[in-house]
């Protein structure tokens, strides 16, 4: 049987994409004859030189006239190496709840920008809708490339726009394709109008594309729908049936297993498992319906959940969860309440804090916010009035996401993916020491190299550590890849990774620092934001920090390269490495820049010195 590819499109109402999957839909000859006739019929009729393909996604035509929301629409098609479905959702930015509820289930996402405006918001939004919501494939289609002759500049433009902005979101796989829905160019077969263009057609990527499944085959996870109880009682066979019915949310279940049933904790052995109409199986996967049948007679409710002894989610009423908010009538609130339907359980839950509100186009956290808006991203700790069983999100797409209603309008007003339990509770209180700064015998202060691998951030450090020693100051080095032996050693180099790293990185070198000790944090840091924050941070504690940029040229650091490591990333052995192909921002206002020709690391570690002796 041929492989399925569920396809979530979004994009603007003008960037052609109603067009694109007519197109799509017209070249793998899915479209009725008669239906066909009628589009081309319509078209000339209006004059229209093509064929106006948006016809044939009518539903969206509607849409757009009347200016309503509709729910997805979910197009079908198949070529003879793969079956689609599309899930269209409509482009307009009130719709990025279309996106959210129809692109869950999507292997990959299809963003579409006009060649004309480029990267807008819209496409950055949707972009890193896509990424959180763990699509593992982005396609940007260029389209309307006629409208720009062709242009293979204004293609490498926009690419590289939108390369420097997706370099910062966990998107595995992206591809842009220049495309013509109109005229069909790079849709289904290559075009000779854009011959520069060396990549795969449309349909030709969405047919080779790997999707690996996505289902978790190992996390047995049953939300109980309903408690079936036949009332015929008269009936022998049905006199004391009870079975539990519901959607497998993932893993296998097989008559003999040994469940859980959360929250009572009640364990049993499966004794049979219904299908559809009423047939037992000898296993069922995600996401069958079935009725499940146990050995013993336990107090089983709607809203819990069966799974195995061994692997159970987690239980909990504090979630970290990302919000997406939906409602233009009313703003997430910190301490408003909600209902919050998760599996099959309805739960009051509070806002109990809102950390910060994501802007899609930086990615900057602005954790001065109050409130979320329509079609705002946060990250928000919730608490619910009963536990709820769940799973990350990134782990299970169907036990770590929920939806909030609002009580008084019954609206769903946002979409939620939980990141994990709350890792601090609401409020904590700063414990005061009975000492204070003053009193302890050392000044401390944080000096951060900053710069690429290879710089020669780590020699310098090290001269620098092995000086301030040698001259009375306590001093402590915080070599980056030291630290990812040890505290950082659950971390990547993803940008979320790599700023959790710099994170952490900052805060013990600010213990460090309050402690009375220099601290010395050598890494690659790459992106301004991050220190600007660990910056920030040690103002705000009235803590000094030096930052140094080790500036020596990428050129320079690949000759070098002690440890093969550029040798590897320009071989593809590792991707995303900085100055290859993954970005380092340089600092605007270091306090300090040490270039090749300010010597050997000895004496560039002297220049350090001699700055701090002045600042003392
Ligand atoms: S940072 O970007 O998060 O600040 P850090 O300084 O801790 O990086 O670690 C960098 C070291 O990890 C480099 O010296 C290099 O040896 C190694 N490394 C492995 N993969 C990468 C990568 N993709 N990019 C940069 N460094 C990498």
């Amino acid at each position: 049987m041929p492989q399925l590819l569920r396809v979530a499109t979004a994009g603007s109402v003008d960037d052609g994409k109603s067009t694109l999957i007519g197109r799509l839909l017209y070249d793998s000859k899915a479209i009725f004859e008669d239906q066909l006739e009628s589009v081309e019929r319509t078209s000339r009729e209006r004059g229209d030189e093509h064929a106006d393909l948006a016809l044939l996604t009518d539903g969206l035509r509607a849409e757009r006239e009347q200016g309503i929301t509709i729910d997805v629409a979910h197009r079908y098609f198949a070529t003879p190496h793969r079956k689609f479905i599309i899930a269209d959702t409509p482009g307009h930015e009130q719709y990025t709840r279309n996106m959210v509820t129809g692109a869950s289930t999507a292997d990959l996402a299809l963003i579409l920008v006009d060649a004309r405006k480029g990267v807008l918001e819209q496409t950055r939004r949707h972009a890193f809708i896509a990424s959180l919501l763990g699509i593992p494939h982005l396609v940007l289609c260029v389209n309307k490339m006629d409208l720009v002759g062709w242009s293979e500049q204004r293609f490498e433009e926009i690419k590289e726009e939108f390369r420097q902005f997706a370099i910062k979101l966990e998107v595995h796989d992206l591809t842009f394709i220049p495309v013509s829905a109109l005229r069909g160019d790079n849709i289904a077969q290559r075009t000779a109008n854009m011959s520069w263009y060396e990549g795969a057609s449309l349909l030709h990527h969405l047919e080779q594309v790997h999707v690996a499944s996505d289902r978790n085959l190992i996390d047995a996870r049953f939300p109980v729908q309903y408690v079936v109880r036949p009332q015929r009682q008269t009936d022998s066979t049905w006199h004391d049936f009870r079975g539990y019915a519901g959607t497998i949310a993932s893993g296998v279940f097989k008559p003999g297993d040994e469940v859980v049933a959360l929250p009572s904790g009640f364990t049993s052995k499966i004794s049979a498992i219904w299908g559809p109409g009423g047939t037992a199986v000898d296993e069922a996967f995600a996401p069958s319906a079935v009725c499940v049948q146990l050995v013993d007679q336990l107090d089983v409710s709607r809203g819990d959940m069966l799974c195995r002894p061994n692997n159970r989610p987690l239980v909990g009423s504090d979630l970290d969860a990302m919000v997406c908010w939906f409602s233009d009538q009313a703003s997430l609130n910190p301490d408003a309440r909600y209902t919050l339907l998760h599996t099959t359980r309805a739960v009051r839950a509070t806002v109990a804090r809102l950390d910060y509100r994501l802007d899609v186009n930086t990615l900057h956290r602005d954790d001065t916010a109050r409130s979320l808006s329509l079609n705002e991203i946060g990250r928000v700790q919730l608490k619910t009035s009963q536990p709820l069983m769940f799973d990350p999100y990134r782990r299970n797409h169907v036990t770590g996401s929920f939806v909030l209603v609002d009580e008084s309008t019954n609206n769903t007003v946002g979409a939620g993916m939980i990141t994990g339990p709350t890792l601090s509770p609401a409020k904590v209180v700063w414990h005061a020491a009975a000492v204070s700064r003053e009193e302890r015998p050392t000044r401390g202060r944080t000096v951060w190299l900053t710069g690429l691998s290879a710089s020669g951030k780590s020699t310098v450090a090290v001269e620098l550590e092995r000086r301030l020693v040698a001259s009375g100051v306590p001093a402590y080095r915080l070599d980056g890849d030291n630290l990812r032996h040890g505290l950082n050693s659950d971390l990547g180099f993803g940008a979320a990774d790599r700023s959790e790293n710099v994170r952490r990185v900052g805060a013990v070198a600010q213990l460090l620092a309050d402690a009375g000790v220099v601290a010395i944090a050598c890494l690659i840091s790459p992106y301004r934001a991050d220190r600007e924050r660990v910056r920030e941070e040690h103002r705000a504690a009235g803590l000094d920090f030096v930052e140094v940029f080790v500036d020596t040229p990428v050129e320079r650091c690949e000759a070098r390269d002690p440890k093969g490591m550029y040798a590897k990333a320009r071989a593809g052995e590792i991707t995303g490495f900085t100055g290859v192909d993954d970005p380092y921002e340089a600092p605007e206002r270091a306090e300090l820049v040490l270039r090749p020709e300010d010597g050997t690391p000895t004496e560039q570690a002297a220049k350090i010195m001699e700055l701090l002796r002045r600042d003392l």
